[in-house]
């Protein structure tokens, strides 16, 4: 599995240097994070051979492909920032986005469209809601998920992105019900730096089943989430660590198909 990963254009360098603002508050964050890190240094008692391992080991980095170095930011901390979007929000609990999403994909009504070559079927049904509990119409429901292989559609060049990704246009009732098939656990790219460091902690490379969602309405902040399986394999050792209680959903069954129940509430911008 050689998966090429994207580089998330919205990682641009700071021009704003200059900013009096910014000056304080990177003052702030990072003293605090290189405390933080010397703290753990003297705690493990960190030798000098350990330290130049350590340096050798970022130094790949420079060599490696450029998705490297925000797959490992991704591994330790993008979760983090979604927790603390969380801290100024009331509505439902928002998770990282990955690096597949696609702004431009198929409208869709009751289907997402999947190869129909393998994969259990499995419906995505609830409602898109404002924090008082009223349907918020019209808004853009994006859903994006791996095949039944593991393979995001439009980064696998064999899946075209029509598949495995849709945008629902969230009607005056606010429900939904889409049919599509079942995810299956995704392999980060591992063969470079960041894989090595997982296997050197003694960790897999492996993210539970999921499916990506994005909400999008005039008057709400965005709202990217995530829903994983209840019970499936990777939940509880996710390798980017994303995994929060209230987005582990429990499969239902109705006529022999699965059903996932997401419900969205969307706080206003
Ligand atoms: C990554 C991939 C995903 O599919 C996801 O949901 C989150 C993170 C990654 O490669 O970092
Ligand atoms: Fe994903």
């Amino acid at each position: 599995m050689n998966r090429p990963r994207p580089v998330d254009s919205a990682f641009v360098p700071s021009t704003t240097t200059g900013d009096k603002n910014m000056a304080n508050r990177a003052e702030t964050v990072i003293s605090e994070i290189v405390k933080a890190v010397r703290e753990v240094l003297k705690r493990h008692d960190v030798t000098f051979e350990e330290y130049r391992a350590g340096v050798g080991f970022l130094m790949q980095y420079a060599k490696a492909p450029e998705y490297e170095i925000p797959l490992v930011c991704d591994l330790w901390f993008n979760a983090t920032i979604t927790d603390n979007e969380m801290n100024h929000r009331k509505g439902s609990v928002t998770n990282v986005e990955g690096p597949y999403f696609l702004e431009s994909i198929p409208t869709i009504t009751d289907r997402i469209k999947t190869r129909g070559d393998g994969g259990e079927e499995l419906i995505i049904e609830g409602k898109v809601v404002d924090l008082a509990g009223k349907p918020v119409e019209g808004a853009e429901l994006y859903i994006w998920h791996s095949d039944h292989e593991g393979e995001y559609s439009g980064f696998n060049p064999e899946i075209s992105p029509d598949f495995y990704r849709g945008k629902k246009i969230i009607d005056s009732t606010g429900a939904f019900s889409i049919r599509t098939v079942v995810p299956v656990p995704y392999m980060i790219p591992h063969q470079g730096p960041s894989g090595k460091m997982l296997e050197l902690m003694g960790r897999h490379p492996w993210r539970p089943a999921h499916v990506h969602f994005k909400v999008r309405a005039p008057g709400f902040l965005e709202h990217t989430t995530q829903a994983y399986f209840a019970g499936e394999k990777w939940v509880d050792s996710d390798c980017v660590e994303a995994v929060r209680p209230a987005l582990v959903h429990k499969l239902q069954e109705r006529g022999g198909v699965k059903v996932l129940k997401k419900d969205f509430v969307l706080d206003p911008a």
